[in-house]
């Protein structure tokens, strides 16, 4: 099997993680569009170009399915998309319904961070609307950290000064839970740790986009077999560089390290 998971770029890594764990002897293609990003600042018309792009290329590399594992671009237009393409497309949208169902009955409320794109658009102005009817969450958009995330910096002083500054207008303490809108933003648990004074739960929808996949793909279950699978990465259509293998590896290490494994 071969599955397709595009992102704009280093965020995805954290849905290719969980999905080589779940989905033993696939051969993976993990296209970053290095390129063009970040996504969550541009128009919504040049994502169009940018995602139909992305997903020609996964569709021409022969996938049974393609993950977009990106809130942003799901954001954009998912619908459209799998009406255009001949493959199966599982999108991703911040896991709020999952943060409400878990925590949603806490004193503390929820934040959803998430890029400018995502925050501001549509798509999750409606899923708030139906899935968070006591108006237990706030948004936030955190550009920045999409940024850092793809210079590889995850927790040095610019990364606690940035989050200080963003979130200088929020409550800190009203919050109990942290939506990871944005699949860059699975990098710097432990920075966002540092910042909000109470424990904070953390709720990312990367476990949920792969039980899509498979429910999509009509996969059962199997046991675990983490070394079985084979990955290509892809920049913006292109093979990476030596260089850009070792970004991806010291992302793989870090996510390693925040999903403590
Ligand atoms: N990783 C993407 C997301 O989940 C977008 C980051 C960006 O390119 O701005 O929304």
């Amino acid at each position: 099997m071969k599955i397709g998971i595009f992102d704009s770029g280093m965020g995805g890594l954290s849905v290719l993680h969980c999905a080589k764990k779940m989905l033993p002897e696939t051969h993976f293609i993990f296209y970053a569009d290095e390129d063009h990003v970040p996504y969550g600042e541009k128009s919504r018309e040049e994502l169009r170009g940018y995602i139909t792009r992305a997903l020609n290329y996964l569709v021409e590399r022969r996938v049974d399915a393609i993950v977009i594992a990106c809130n942003t671009a799901t954001s954009i237009a998912t619908p459209e998309f799998r009406q255009k393409f001949p493959v199966p497309i599982v999108g991703m949208e911040p896991a709020v319904k999952k943060a409400v169902e878990l925590y949603g009955t806490e004193r503390r409320r929820i934040l959803v961070a998430a890029t400018p794109v995502t925050v501001n658009g549509p798509k999750l102005q409606a899923l708030l609307e139906r899935v968070d009817a006591e108006h237990d969450a706030d948004t936030v958009a955190l550009p920045g950290l999409v940024r850092l995330a793809e210079r590889g910096d995850f927790s040095s002083a610019a990364v606690s000064s940035y989050l200080r500054d963003a979130l200088s207008s929020y409550d800190l303490a009203a919050y109990g839970t942290l939506v990871l809108g944005c699949t860059h933003f699975n990098y710097f648990k432990e920075s966002f740790k540092k910042i909000f004074p109470c424990p904070i739960h953390f709720v990312d929808g990367n476990l949920g986009t792969v039980q899509q996949l498979k429910r999509v793909l009509q996969v059962e279950d199997a046991t675990p077999a983490p070394d079985r699978h084979c990955c290509d990465y892809v920049f913006s259509g292109r093979p990476v560089s030596r260089t850009a293998r070792e970004r991806i590896a010291a992302c793989l290490r870090q996510l390693d390290a925040v999903f403590h494994l």
